[in-house]
């Protein structure tokens, strides 16, 4: 890696399900730096723990063992309410079925992780909404929105308030190759060519060349892959 500071500092972090009266390991005893500004890809087969990895990234879960450190914070350490204030500050998450509130507006669902965080982000909310093409559609409800717009709209609201990491959970899983490539491309255009740091799980080849790093979950353990000058075709799943 570079001389940039690591954002993301995951050590012996280990999941399981229960299986039965067995434990099943999903990830054991992962160790991971990832560094601010990075694009780093996440790759594996379904069910191979992608998922998991990036809920507990984001906090939207909780390891069995391990420490995960976040822009400085181990946040295996927070309760409950300081994880979800840590991760209002810190993270914006995109979701493969967009994740949209059906009840309000476009904007409302831009502008609603920042209002309850006490800001005003009226004025954001057109600006991001303007930047994904989809200025016009502020009023409407998502149900009203194709697949491909609803995905802008989540992008839109994981960057409302700009924050430091950027977690993707198969973006364009949901969508067709075309709409998928636009889609990838704004969100490169809006997360790492300002560099904020992206962390995207996807079984999209064609986005191992873009990354800085690709990684693969095998058998409960994070596998570097390699860097975009390496040969990639063997190793896509
Ligand atoms: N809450 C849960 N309870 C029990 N098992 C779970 C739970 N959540 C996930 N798993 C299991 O953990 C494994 C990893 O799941 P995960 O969703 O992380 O995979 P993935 O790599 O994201 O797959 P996909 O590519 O299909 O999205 C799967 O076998 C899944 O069944
Ligand atoms: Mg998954």
């Amino acid at each position: 890696m570079n001389e940039k500071r690591a954002l993301v500092q995951i050590r012996h972090l280990s999941k399981g399900y229960a299986e039965g009266s067995r434990a099943r390991p999903i990830l054991a005893d992962v160790d991971l730096d990832i560094a601010e500004g990075e694009f780093f890809v996440l790759l594996g087969k379904s069910g191979s723990g992608k998922s998991t990895l990036l809920n507990l990234i984001s906090g939207i879960d909780t390891p069995d063992s391990g420490s995960l450190m976040i822009d400085g914070t181990d946040i295996t350490t927070l309760s409950e309410r300081e994880l979800t204030l840590f991760r209002r500050d810190h993270i914006g998450i995109i979701f493969q079925f967009f994740n949209l509130i059906p009840t309000l507006t476009v904007r409302e669902n831009i502008t609603l992780p920042v209002e309850l965080r006490g800001g005003s982000a009226d004025q954001r909310a057109l600006e991001l909404l303007e930047r994904v093409g989809l200025r016009d559609r502020a009023e409407a409800y998502p149900d009203r929105l194709s697949g491909g717009e609803q995905q802008r709209i989540a992008i839109a609201r994981a960057l409302a308030q700009d924050p430091a990491i950027i977690i993707a959970d198969e973006p364009t899983g949901n969508l067709d190759e075309e709409t998928g490539q636009q889609i990838l491309r704004l969100l490169l255009e809006l997360t790492r060519d300002v560099g904020r740091t992206l962390i995207m799980a996807t079984h999209n080849p064609e986005i191992v060349p873009l990354a800085d790093r690709v990684c693969r979950i095998h058998e409960s353990k994070l596998v570097i892959t390699l860097r975009e000058s390496q040969p990639v075709k063997e190793l896509i799943l």
